[in-house]
């Protein structure tokens, strides 16, 4: 018995993986990060990098970078997998990229967090909260090869939410 076919196997497997998530990842979401605390009423820091395709190593063959990016609050009864309730949190962020994709550019936005009266009807104990960043791509035009592949799916960042109910009914 040989171990060796099996690493081999594998190694393909991962490089074959990498080299198809690989092309896709030119935005990265720096903040929030996952599973961060926000608290009702505040200004919520966004930040995300629009990553250079020329600084990575290969530079991808076909970096297809989004025109524009969105984010949506979402929210979702514990327990189920579907149809979040969703309202628009940022549309139109920008997602231009440095000249030639020589290097990385960063980019920061801010969002105010629903008051505790949005958390009293959708409650923490009860649902689970994200945002979702979708990258925007350009319509194709007619006849264009379809691109789908060099797209980027849309971001989920999971979040935990503390209310500040101190003071309610006044929010
Ligand atoms: C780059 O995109 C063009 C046009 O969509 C396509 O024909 C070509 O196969 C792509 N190359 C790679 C390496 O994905
Ligand atoms: C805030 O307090 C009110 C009154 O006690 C309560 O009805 C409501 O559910 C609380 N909201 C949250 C998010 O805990």
């Amino acid at each position: 018995m040989s171990a060796l076919p099996t690493l081999t196997l594998t190694t393909l497997l991962l490089l074959i993986l990498a080299a198809t998530c690989y092309a896709q990842d030119l935005i990265q979401i720096t903040l929030p990060t996952p599973g961060q605390t926000i608290t009702s009423k505040t200004q919520l820091d966004i930040s995300y990098t629009v990553i250079g395709a020329q600084t990575l190593s290969p530079a991808p063959v076909n970096a297809t970078y989004p025109s524009s990016m969105t984010a949506q609050f979402e929210w979702l009864a514990k327990g189920t997998q579907n149809d979040p309730l969703a309202l628009s949190a940022l549309g139109g962020m920008n997602t231009r990229h440095y000249a030639a994709g020589i290097q990385n550019k960063e980019y920061t936005n801010s969002w105010n967090v629903p008051n505790c009266h949005f958390f009293s009807r959708y409650n923490p104990s009860n649902y689970d909260f994200r945002l979702v960043f979708t990258p925007v791509y350009k319509t194709e035009l007619p006849g264009e090869e379809q691109q789908s592949d060099h797209q980027q799916q849309p971001i989920v960042i999971p979040l935990t939410v503390q209310v500040n109910n101190a003071t309610y009914p006044k929010c």
